[in-house]
Order: structure tokens, then sequence, then C-alpha cells
């Protein structure tokens, strides 16, 4: 790849982050196809130059008009087009893509590429490039638990690619479980993610957002939690919450993007994890405190974005809890407290600059301000979660950030733009020691 690409520049809008980069879209033939252009689109924003090529079977969801109308390139879509491979052939364009992207790959082509196949441009593309290689499958929820199918995404996993998704929920085929493709709000960040860290483009070590206060934050240490926890009563069942993962996991990428090294602890989320954070899975409450006690003395940043669960069974009962015979009023759950892994981060001994999130249904402002304070943060975030079209499970939210002597809200935005904001919102406090060890956010 020429060197002279221009690379991204500092943008809140992150209008250009993906200049120069260019991008191979597949489409495969599943009923997801229809918001493939809503990602093409996003790229292209993004200032990324992409290039459709579709399955033969892809025609029957979406038409390559549309796909050319949101690209500004012609669609690929056959080994034997020769005008096209005249203007740029096969192997040539296998070379021009920094990144490739399936979204959707359906059950027939993940097994196509397992098998390492090259009977159609897009297999024979993807067999004859080094470019990394990104799969959002997209199919009905058996097929996807299927020992095949299993089979072919750990062959798939093993040579190299990175499997995005797939979400949860209601399918086309009228069944729900897992199997939706991801929403291209999140497909676009997982690819901005993989652009941004591929060296020979825009790689980490060269931060694409950069600005003197911005610069402040490169090369240090973050520690993130995201997601929910779950808490076990049973075998079977168990104690969680809404939380999606989608804010933590994004402000882990916004983290990098301006060069920090990022340690992201997860409970149980169904998205996959940024390209460059190194990602420590845990389950339950005390398994995130542990882990971030863990690696808390390397911290400079700590971001508590997880839903922790605040209480769990007192007792986990080895076997599945039977229904009560007739007669016996309700089925009585003891809890107990978990640690607030929070609480004792600002508390430890040369403690991070701490900085916390609130879901609140009420008053969220004046909970949050006493919350802050209560829990020794030096920066909370809030979002209403009263409200049921942004925060929990969706693609936007509304936060106010609020710190020791100031307040904003910030405007209802995707969950990437509100972590590139919050990032840069950390970055003026945490540089110029507004608050960070400050013995006046402690003693407050
Ligand atoms: N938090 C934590 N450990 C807990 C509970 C919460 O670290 N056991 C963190 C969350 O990650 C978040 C912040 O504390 O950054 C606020 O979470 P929230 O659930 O709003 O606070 P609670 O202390 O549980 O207060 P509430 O009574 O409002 O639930």
């Amino acid at each position: 790849m020429a060197d002279t690409r221009s690379k991204g520049q500092d943008s809140l809008s992150e209008g250009g982050i993906l200049s120069g980069c260019r991008i191979i879209v597949g489409v495969s033939g599943g009923i997801a196809a229809y918001k493939t252009p809503m990602l093409v689109r996003r790229l292209r924003e993004a200032g990324a130059e992409v290039q459709a090529v579709m399955t033969a079977n892809a025609r029957q969801f979406v038409t390559a008009t549309t796909l050319q109308a949101v690209s500004g390139r012609p669609v690929r879509d056959s080994l034997w087009d020769a005008a096209a491979e005249a203007a740029m052939g096969h192997i040539e364009l296998a070379r021009w893509a920094d990144l490739i992207v399936i979204a959707p790959t359906t059950a027939d082509t993940l097994s196509r590429l397992a098998a390492g196949r090259a009977d159609d441009l897009l297999s024979t593309l993807r067999l004859a490039s080094r470019a990394p290689v990104l799969l959002a499958p997209a199919m009905n929820n058996v097929m996807w638990d299927h020992p095949a199918t299993r089979r072919n995404l750990r062959r798939l996993t093993e040579d190299g690619c990175t499997i995005l998704g797939p979400d949860s929920g209601p399918q086309a085929c009228g069944e729900t479980g897992p199997g939706r493709m991801q929403e291209p709000e999140a497909l676009f960040a997982a690819v901005r993610d993989c652009c941004l860290s591929i060296p020979s483009w825009g790689s980490l070590a060269t931060p694409v957002r950069s600005t003197p206060h911005l610069d402040g934050l490169r090369g240090k240490k973050f520690l993130i939690t995201a997601g929910p926890t779950r808490e076990a009563i049973d075998p079977v069942r168990y104690i969680s919450n809404e939380s999606s993962g989608k804010q933590g996991y994004a402000l882990a990428s916004a983290a990098l993007r301006v060069g920090g090294e990022v340690t992201l602890i997860s409970g149980p989320v169904n998205i996959a994890p940024p390209v460059g954070a190194k990602t420590i899975s845990v389950t339950t409450a005390q398994q995130m405190n542990d882990a971030v006690q863990a690696q808390l003395p390397a911290t400079d940043i700590f971001i508590g974005v997880a839903a922790v669960a605040d209480y769990r069974p007192a007792e986990k009962k080895d076997q599945k809890i039977k229904k009560l015979p007739g007669g016996e009023k309700g089925l009585r759950l003891l809890l107990v407290e978990n640690p607030d892994i929070i609480a004792g981060v600002s508390s430890s001994q040369n403690r991070p600059f701490v900085v916390g999130f609130a879901a609140e249904t009420q008053d969220a402002l004046r909970n949050a301000r006493e919350k802050r304070k209560r829990k020794g943060m030096d920066m909370i975030v809030v979002n209403d979660v009263a409200n049921p079209d942004i925060g929990f499970n969706s693609e936007e939210n509304a936060v106010a950030v609020i710190w020791h002597g100031g307040e904003e809200k910030l405007p209802q935005s995707s969950k990437a733009q509100l972590a590139e904001w919050i990032i840069d919102r950390i970055a003026t406090c945490y540089v110029d020691q507004l608050a960070p060890a400050n013995p006046e956010s402690v003693a407050e």
C-alpha cells in the first residue's frame, strides 16, 4: 500500500477518521443484507474507500444499484466479468484491500470460507488477500447452533478471521435466538477499530486523534469494566440486568484511539472485543472485583461502566430449584451485598483517576452528584434510563458528565460518538490535574 494516503485527522464527528482506508465489503445472501448499505454509508462518511462485492445469492436480498450508490463504485460480483477484470483484476483487488468485512456472512458462506474454497469472486478475494477478515454471521438460530457451523467458526477463528456477533433476538424466520447480524453501527465500530490497528495504515502507536490535551493520554493505562454481571441462583438461573456492554466497549475503542493501553474487564455480552484491547471475561461481580483489584496497581485511569449487580443470592443451589408444592406462598431468596468495585478503587492507595457511570430512573443529576461524592469518583457520567429509546441495549445514549467544579450535558448520540466526547473530557480533567489524585476530590 502506498504510504502517501492521508491518515485520519482529529474529529469529534469521526468524519475522515478512515480517510484512505480501503475496504472490501462482501455481501452474501441473507435477509440481513438489507442493512449492509447502512454500513457502507457509515464507512464512506468516515472517509474509507469501499468496494462492494456480492455473491450470486446476495442479489436476492439487496440490489447492486443500492450498493453502488452508497459505495460510489460499481459493484463486483463475478470472476468472469471481463470489463471489471480488465479495470482491476481480482488479484489486484485482493492486494488493494486493507481489510475485508463480509456482512452478512451466511451459514453457506461460512462453510465455503472455512473449507478455503475459491469458487466465486468473494471467496477468491479472501483467499488471495493478506488483509484482516471480519465476518458478521447472520442465520437462523438453529443453524447457528449446529455443530457444523460451530466447527466452521472454530476453523475460521484459527485461520485468523474475526467473528463479529451475531446478536440475539427476534429473527426474520419468526424464531428468537442468536443469529441476527450485528447492527450497522456496531459493525462500523469494529471495522473502524480494526482499520486503526493496521500498522501500514493507521497504527495504534500513531493515534488518529491527536491534540495537546489528548496527547496526555498517550501510553496511559486504562482499566475499563463493561457489561452486566450474572449472579447464579442455581445451575440454570441467575440475576442479571439489561446492560449490553456497548458503551464500555465504545470507551475502550476510544481510549485505544488516543494511544491508551486498554484492559477491558467484561461481563457476558454479545459483542466483539475491540482489536488492541486486552480483554478479561468474567461472570460475577466478585470475579469482576477480583480482576479489577489484580489489574489496579498498573492503572492510570479506571472507568467503571459495568452494570454490576449490587446483590447476589446468599448461596448458589447445587441443583435446580423445584417449584414449591401447592399452597406454599412464594419463594424467598436471601440476597447478600456484592463488593462495590468502584468505591474499592477510589479508596485504594495510589488510586487512579476514577470515572464512574450511573444509570438513574429519577432525579438523575441530583442522584449522580451525590453518588460521585459518596463513591469518591473524579468524574461521573449519568444517563437517564427512564427513556426506553436510549441507554441500556440501544445504539444511542444521552448523558451528562459531572466532575469537581463542572457539569456538561452531551447531546443524544451514538455510543461511539459519546465515548469520544467522554474521553475528551477525561483528558481535560486528567491532564490539567483538575481532579486526579487531587485531595479535594477525595475530601469533599
Ligand atoms: N458499581 C460498582 N460496584 C457495584 C455497583 C456499582 O463498581 N457493586 C459502579 C458501576 O460500575 C458504576 C457506578 O458504580 O460505575 C454506579 O453504579 P450504580 O448501579 O448506578 O450505583 P449503585 O451504587 O448501585 O447505586 P444505586 O443505589 O443507585 O443502584
